[in-house]
């Protein structure tokens, strides 16, 4: 990376409530020299960051501003939070045509601006938006990432830590496929203190039934959004973290496997589309998709959420 983007400064477009408590987030963890919001409401752009710059003298250095779209030429780091939330009872899929139009044009326009750092989506439904920014980019897919399953990946960790009374940073879970209905718990993968989970029962003393407490977990994530939804109306707290260890890792460029929704060209088979799989990440963004040896009935699963993911993309003809 040259001198021009070394500044580590993250640009982030939506300053909602999901764009916002990643600003909060990313400016406590001091990873961010410079932290630009961008919102098409002025009055709440105005509000979100003098209430961020009032909390300065308590935040790690940095600088934290209102930008236009020429902040994109320098930037590190693009965040799109931008669209419409979840409404309670609407489906991830049903914002795909709302969100798509939002997404491909500031895609298009940091592309334009010259533009040089990575772009991370957020806004939902998650991979059929990276995908839709992928090609407005015209980027290589390395620089073109979407937050995928990071925050679902977190919730079963946070699952199997209360079912195991264990610290989660001991958990190693990853969920995989669409952030959405038809993600998947690859329990091929899932280790507590490096103990694969299925052998790590008689430490436990809980898994009488334990092939139904797995289902069980799984659901309980993949309806984590709806729950909190129903209760709240959005969800943004553990999501901005989820974005936060995103960017440290392309910041610090850390190199950390993470459930990224990234363009596979032709890994477990698939292409077309973007979807989360065990990626690295590092200054450049996707260093390189890892290729689980997952089982058969784990990648039918991966297989079933490409198919749904590519017939999403197809209805708005990318
Ligand atoms: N991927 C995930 O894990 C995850 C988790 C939670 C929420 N989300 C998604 O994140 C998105 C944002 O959620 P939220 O709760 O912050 O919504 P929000 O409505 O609070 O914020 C969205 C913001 O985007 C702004 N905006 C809309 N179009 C814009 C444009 N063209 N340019 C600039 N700004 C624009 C709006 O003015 C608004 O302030 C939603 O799509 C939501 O579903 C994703």
């Amino acid at each position: 990376m040259d001198n021009e983007i070394r500044k580590r400064k993250v640009v982030i477009v939506g300053a909602g409530s999901v764009g916002a408590t990643y600003a909060y987030a990313l400016a406590q963890s001091g990873i961010a020299e410079e932290i630009v919001l961008i919102d098409r409401n002025q009055d709440l752009l105005r509000g979100q960051v003098l209430d961020l710059v009032h909390g300065q003298p308590f935040f790690p250095t940095v600088s934290i501003r209102e930008g236009s779209d020429d902040d994109y030429t320098d930037a590190s780091l693009v965040v799109i939070t931008a669209g419409s939330a979840q409404r309670p009872g609407e489906t991830r899929l049903e914002l795909l045509r709302k969100n798509a139009g939002i997404v491909g044009s500031i895609a298009a326009k940091i592309s334009e601006k010259g533009c040089r750092g990575v772009i991370l989506v957020v806004t939902n439904p998650v991979d059929v938006m990276t995908f839709a920014a992928y090609k407005s980019s015209g980027w290589q897919r390395e620089r073109v990432i979407g937050s995928g399953t990071v925050l679902d990946s977190a919730r079963l960790r946070y699952i199997i830590s209360r079912h195991c009374n264990i610290d989660p940073h001991s958990v190693h879970a990853y969920v995989l496929g669409e952030h959405g209905d038809s993600e998947f718990a690859a329990w091929s993968m899932t280790h507590v203190g490096g103990i694969s989970i299925d052998k790590y029962c008689p430490y436990c003393g809980n898994c009488e039934g334990w092939n139904e407490q797995k289902k069980w977990m799984e659901q309980q994530v993949r309806d984590s959004a709806y729950h909190i939804i129903d209760a709240k109306g959005s969800t943004y707290y553990a999501v901005g973290l989820a974005m936060v260890r995103i960017s440290s890792s392309i910041l610090r460029n850390q190199n950390s496997m993470l459930t990224v929704s990234v363009v596979p060209e032709g890994e477990y088979g698939l292409q077309d589309l973007a979807l989360s799989v065990p990626s690295v990440l590092s200054v450049r963004g996707i260093e390189r998709i890892i290729p689980s040896a997952l089982p058969p009935d784990e990648l039918e699963k991966l297989k079933n959420s490409a198919a749904i993911i590519r017939k999403a993309i197809e209805e708005i003809g990318k």
